[in-house]
């Protein structure tokens, strides 16, 4: 039964049976036998106390007789009954003797010869619960030819009534009264324990093997959206469990598309990286041969240019080691920060008569422990961000401004880079530092601030925004001078 519905609860037609391979004995044969033992020990515990209350009642009822009969005999001032009346009624209650006793004198109703074996003497008018049970278990294996006393209160004869009975006889009603209990037990046992075990089948054991099945599948197939588990609205443990399963697949999945996307990524970079690098030494090339021309302009220009190729250059070298998905450490080295503003702006095109006004506040003499080629990078990436901001921007009269400042403190330098753009949309600012997630530009990659942030952290310093309006963003940088220490 089980191996049937686990196929049918195959996901993408794989076997369960094969993803079960591994359980030894299942959940719901457990549970099978554990229920027949539960409501059979359950059913023992309530035959025990019903067996002595049959002996006691199966007593009872031959003392009524006996007394019932008593009570007519004596009423005909007979003293004895007839030989054949005794015989009757000792045959009727099972009995050897039958006496009754009152006023301290004792008479013997009827008797068909002497009480031989007496082997327990039965009290019925003072029997406890716990006597008589202990007293019917013993009675059930005492041998069967022995004899008993037993005897009761009588309110009708005023006295007390008592039979000898052989053991045989109430030992076969109880052994009887014990097969018919047993068998019953046993039937209401299996029903109960069926109806258990299909409650606890469906509610529990079935869903488990639902979840567990759909995790197989899952683990083989984590990309596949259609094996994401299907929660069934439960309000109760599993239910959560069920709800908990669904969003943690399809967070991994998440997760991996990001990690597929990005190791893609690594590879398509590589390759244009493999290429531009052949490209920009040939331009590498050219632009030496440049210096040689006597033009002033070209004169002026061709540094630039060159420095510019080589800086190309240098990133598409380390670019190269790709399987280290870090920056290399800081190079770091006194450098002064107002020169290197200064080529982020040359480099960004903004010269004195674009419409975004540039202004460098940065102390000419500020002089700053750090990499070079990375706070430019640094510089760049959030200078570039402010400059495309502030250009997608609806015209209005606001004049356009971007700022750079920076100041020591302590043994740190706070560097500010402020515009008077948009500012941030809110939505994103959250995961602005997180690769691929954060761009809203058509085009923007969303690296930009990641990369700004990797760099910084690489430095020992922070990076953050520091206010962003509608009336502009500022980036507040703070880069350690005793980072070494
Ligand atoms: N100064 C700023 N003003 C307004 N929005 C900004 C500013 N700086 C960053 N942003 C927002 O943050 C987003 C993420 O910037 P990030 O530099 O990481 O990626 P990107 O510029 O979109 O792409 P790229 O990887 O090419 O730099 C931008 O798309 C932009 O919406
Ligand atoms: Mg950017």
């Amino acid at each position: 039964m089980a191996n049937g519905e686990l196929k049918e609860l195959g996901v993408n037609g794989q076997s369960d049976a094969a993803s079960f391979a591994g359980v030894k004995r299942g959940l719901s044969v457990k549970l099978l036998l554990l229920t027949i033992a539960f409501i059979m020990l359950a059913e023992i515990l309530i035959f025990v106390p019903s067996m002595a209350n049959f002996r006691n009642v199966w007593l009872r009822t031959h003392l009524d007789i006996a007394e019932s009969a008593s009570i007519v005999y004596l009423d005909t001032a007979d003293e004895r009954l007839s030989e054949g009346a005794s015989e009757n009624l000792l045959d009727t209650v099972l009995a050897k003797t039958i006496a009754i006793r009152r006023d301290g004198r004792s008479q013997l109703l009827a008797s068909s010869g002497a009480p031989s074996q007496i082997v327990a003497h039965i009290d019925l008018d003072n029997a406890t619960p716990f006597s008589s049970i202990r007293s019917a278990l013993e009675m059930l294996f005492m041998a069967p030819e022995t004899q008993y006393r037993v005897f009761d209160q009588t309110r009708a004869l005023g006295g007390e009534i008592e039979l000898v009975q052989e053991m045989k006889h109430i030992q076969a009603a109880m052994w009887k009264y014990a097969r018919n209990i047993l068998l019953l037990s046993l039937l209401i046992s299996v029903f109960a324990a069926a109806l258990v075990y299909l409650a606890l089948y469906r509610l529990i054991v079935l869903p488990i093997i639902r979840i567990s099945s759909n995790m197989d599948a899952f683990s083989k197939e984590p990309e596949n959206a259609s094996l994401i588990y299907k929660p069934s609205k439960r309000g109760d443990e599993i239910g959560v469990a069920e709800n908990r399963l669904a969003t943690l697949q399809t967070d991994l999945r998440k997760t991996l598309q990001q990690k597929q996307h990005l190791a893609d990524l690594g590879l398509a970079v590589s390759k244009i990286n493999h290429d531009l690098r052949n490209i920009l030494a040939s331009a590498q090339l050219f632009s030496d041969r440049l210096t040689s021309l006597p033009d002033p302009t070209v004169q002026r220009f061709a540094p630039k240019l060159i420095r510019t190729i080589d800086r190309a250059v240098d990133y598409t070298k380390s670019v190269i080691d790709y399987g280290k998905a870090v920056e290399a450490p800081p190079n770091r080295r006194n450098l002064v920060l107002h020169s290197i503003a200064d080529e982020v702006r040359e480099l960004l095109g903004l010269e004195q008569n674009s419409k975004i006004k540039w202004q460098n506040d940065i102390d000419q003499m500020l002089e700053v422990n750090g990499d070079p080629e990375q706070l430019f990078r640094v510089l760049m990436n959030l200078c570039r961000n402010a400059q495309q901001a502030m250009q997608d921007m609806d015209a209005d009269d606001r004049e356009q401004i971007l700022a750079v400042c920076a100041e020591a403190v302590g043994s740190d330098i706070h560097i500010r880079v402020k515009d008077t753009g948009p500012g941030i949309p809110e939505h994103i600012q959250p995961k602005l530092f997180n690769a691929f997630q954060a761009s809203t530009k058509a085009g923007g990659t969303g690296l930009g601030m990641t990369i700004a942030a990797e760099l910084v952290r690489a430095h020992g310093g922070t990076i953050g925004i520091e206010e962003t309006s509608a009336n502009g963003t500022s980036f507040k940088i703070v880069i350690p001078q005793n980072a070494a220490e």
